[in-house]
């Protein structure tokens, strides 16, 4: 600019001046575009750099503070937390006063109950409800199960949420296996997300909604929460506390039985069961990563129905909590596939059966012949059946939730494809 004065008059002179100017636009042009760029990138890069970090960090951590095996936790709280009374939370610290490993959320512990009259440890599992980020505590929320309506008198309630309920109390002391379980959040994802949860079954999705608040996460968020009525829901202030918070968090209530005293609108947002048209409602579309888990009648017919609404499989991640001590042995199949039948051999316990289709699972098969098997949520989640097959194939009457180990097969849900032999 100088030179050009220096060397050429007038003309020189504005030719550089415009120039300059030209290229001071430009340059702006570039800023302010980039700027916008910026802008709309910048939040899309921050999730995704603070997902990455905290994933990093959960790594770094649960390599430091994980257990193998079973630890000692000391219940230091537990809360009722619905009207009728059934559905409680219990706080855990480890009795060794070590650091809490973080989990990702969904994942559940497994506890192993010294419960009198049993002949060994009930083993269950509970989800994991809080936050993945709070790490001086853990919480589970356990319903206390009733006999079906048209059981006996003589069939029990359920052995391990009973003696949650009704044995174990603040102070005391309970085995717990380390996080685990793979109905987890896709904490890298930017997609809007669906987190639905019925009845108790509410605990996984909940931790997975905290997880995504304490990420200061920008996705699109859907809470669906089904529940009976007023008196059966639980942990509602936890999720409204953070939906009144975010812009981009919305839940909706839904009660099948509402009572007299809720109030539509007010207390919950639709009567009735959650079903893909009460969805639709709510959704512009079928793009979403939906996170279910509920009573497994529920699960069975959501699931279906987001299919027929052609979300693939791959956008539907699911848990559902079967019930653990009810068998479910197959109806007797037809006479020919009845006579069909293959050998199964439990290698360590030295025994030799035939398995026919109406033998059920594995695992049924090998409780009916007094082979000891350990088992927690007979549906295939817990991965404590998990046994090495060492011939042969099975195969799954339901998906499991996450793959077991090469060589291994969850008993609770295989059925073997021929001759197997199973080092059980
Ligand atoms: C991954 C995972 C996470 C879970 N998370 C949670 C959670 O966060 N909160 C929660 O509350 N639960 C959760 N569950 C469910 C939990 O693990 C237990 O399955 C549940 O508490 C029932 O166990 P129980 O020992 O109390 O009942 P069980 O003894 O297994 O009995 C189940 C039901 O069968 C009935 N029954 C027993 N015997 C008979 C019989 N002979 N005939 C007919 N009926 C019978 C009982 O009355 C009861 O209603 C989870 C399950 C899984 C797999
Ligand atoms: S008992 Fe839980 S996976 Fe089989």
């Amino acid at each position: 600019m100088i030179l050009a004065l220096q060397i050429g008059g007038g003309t020189i002179v504005a030719l550089a001046l415009f120039q300059l100017c030209l290229g001071v636009y430009s340059s702006v042009a570039v800023v302010f575009r980039e700027r916008r760029l910026d802008a709309r990138h910048l939040q899309h890069f921050n999730d995704l750099a603070q997902a990455a970090l905290r994933n990093a960090e959960v790594d770094r951590l649960k390599s430091g503070t994980t257990w193998a095996g079973k630890r000692k936790f000391r219940i230091v709280e537990k809360r009722v937390e619905n009207k009728c009374g059934d559905i409680c939370s219990f706080y855990l610290q480890p009795h060794d006063g070590g650091e809490l490993p973080p989990f990702l959320p969904g994942q559940f512990l497994t506890f192993e109950l010294p419960i009198s009259d049993q002949p060994a440890p009930v083993i269950r599992c509970y989800s994991l409800s809080d936050s993945p980020s709070r790490l001086d505590r853990y919480r589970v929320t356990i319903k206390k199960l009733s006999p079906p309506p048209d059981a006996g008198e003589t069939v029990p309630g359920g052995l391990s949420s009973t003696y949650f309920h009704a044995s174990l109390k603040e102070g005391d002391v309970v085995d717990v296996q380390a996080p685990k379980g793979g109905f987890v959040l896709d904490l890298q994802s930017e997609r809007p997300v669906v987190l639905i949860g019925g009845g108790v079954g509410l605990t996984p999705v909940l931790s997975m909604l905290k997880a995504l608040d304490d990420a200061g996460s920008h996705r699109e968020v859907h809470f669906f929460h089904a529940a009976r009525s007023g008196d059966d829901i639980v942990l509602c202030d936890e999720i409204r506390e953070i939906a009144e918070r975010r812009n981009n968090v919305h839940y909706r209530v839904l009660y099948s039985a509402p009572t007299d005293a809720c109030v539509e609108g007010r207390d919950y947002d639709c009567p009735g069961l959650l079903t893909v048209d009460v969805l639709k409602r709510y959704l512009t579309s079928s793009n979403y990563e939906f996170y279910v888990c509920g009573p497994p009648q529920m699960m069975s017919s959501l699931t279906e129905q987001l299919r027929d609404w052609g979300v693939p499989d791959s956008d539907i991640h699911f848990e559902a909590f079967g019930p653990a001590s009810v068998k479910t042995v197959k109806s007797p199949a037809s006479s020919r596939e009845a006579a069909e039948s293959v050998q199964v051999e439990f290698s360590r316990s030295g025994k030799k059966v035939s398995w026919h289709e109406q033998d059920g699972t594995l695992l049924d098969l090998a409780e009916r012949n007094g082979i000891r098997v350990a088992s927690g949520c007979r549906a295939g989640n817990c991965g404590t059946c998990a046994t090495a097959l060492k011939e042969g194939d099975v195969t799954y009457v339901t998906r499991p939730a996450s793959s077991p180990a090469q060589g291994s097969v969850l008993m609770c849900i295989a059925c073997p494809g021929g001759n197997v032999i199973l080092d059980a």
